[in-house]
């Protein structure tokens, strides 16, 4: 079973648009959590331009499901995750000041910098999971860092799947099929949708999990959180009642 975990930052950029805790992001949390969600994601950056620290630790109160909370693991980051001890931590190789994350880790040549921040955060009893792309190497060399999961990068396969080539997923299917051979969980985000979930679920085994924001908050402005949390489910092969 793939998890849906639930990326909540566009609904804190709302939020901090004007100042007030409104639309309330903990309520929001268990409402999706209430209408099918399997986890909560949060990306804070150091501008807190949507996640705030706060928050991080008012989800980790407020949860039942598992809290994954992404990020550059600078050293306000990592005691962050030492204190809160989410179920899981993305380590991600995104400057403070980016849009978005947009690649992923060079596993070959932060090797011995993520293994020190590995240990560190499996000391602390939190789960890891490693950003890269679809590539073997980078895979092989994640899994001698010793991270219990890598998140498969995924917006590549988005943006060829948009432009009518949905092939692409092989590469990340034999990348999937990789890491699990290695011993590794396998996750994966990044633009994926309504549109190309359904293809990659279907041909990428196994996946542990998939961390989906943009686009699961831009729907549900159009078809209502219930229907739209419903319809991503039904891409994973999950019914909601
Ligand atoms: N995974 C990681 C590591 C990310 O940084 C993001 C974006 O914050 C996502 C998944 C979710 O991407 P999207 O918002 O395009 O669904």
């Amino acid at each position: 079973m793939t998890k849906l975990s639930v990326n909540l930052n566009k609904v804190a950029l709302l939020r901090n648009s004007r100042g007030r805790n409104y639309p309330d992001l903990i309520q929001f949390a268990l409402d999706c959590v209430k209408l099918g969600a399997d986890g909560i994601t949060m990306h804070p950056r150091p501008d807190e331009r949507h996640a705030r620290k706060s928050d991080i630790f008012e989800l980790k109160e407020a949860l039942t499901v598992e809290l994954n909370v992404e990020g550059y693991p600078s050293e306000d980051f990592l005691r962050l995750i030492e204190e809160v001890k989410p179920a899981q931590c993305t380590l991600v190789p995104d400057a403070p000041d980016q849009l978005t994350s947009d690649h992923g880790w060079d596993t070959n040549k932060f090797k011995g910098y993520l293994l020190d921040i590995i240990l560190r955060l499996q000391a602390a009893g939190v789960r890891t999971s490693i950003f890269v792309d679809p590539d073997l190497d980078m895979i092989e060399a994640a899994r001698e860092i010793g991270t219990d999961r890598i998140e498969l990068y995924t917006e590549t396969y988005a943006s060829q799947y948009a432009f009518g080539n949905p092939n692409l997923v092989e590469e990340f299917a034999r990348a999937a099929a990789f890491a699990h051979e290695l011993g590794l969980g396998v996750n994966a985000g990044h633009d994926l949708n309504l549109d190309n979930l359904l293809h990659f679920h279907s041909m990428v085994t196994p996946l542990h999990e998939v961390s989906i924001g943009h686009a699961l908050i831009t729907d549900a402005l159009y078809l209502g959180l219930e229907e739209t949390i419903r319809r991503y489910q039904g891409c994973l092969g999950k019914s909601v009642s």
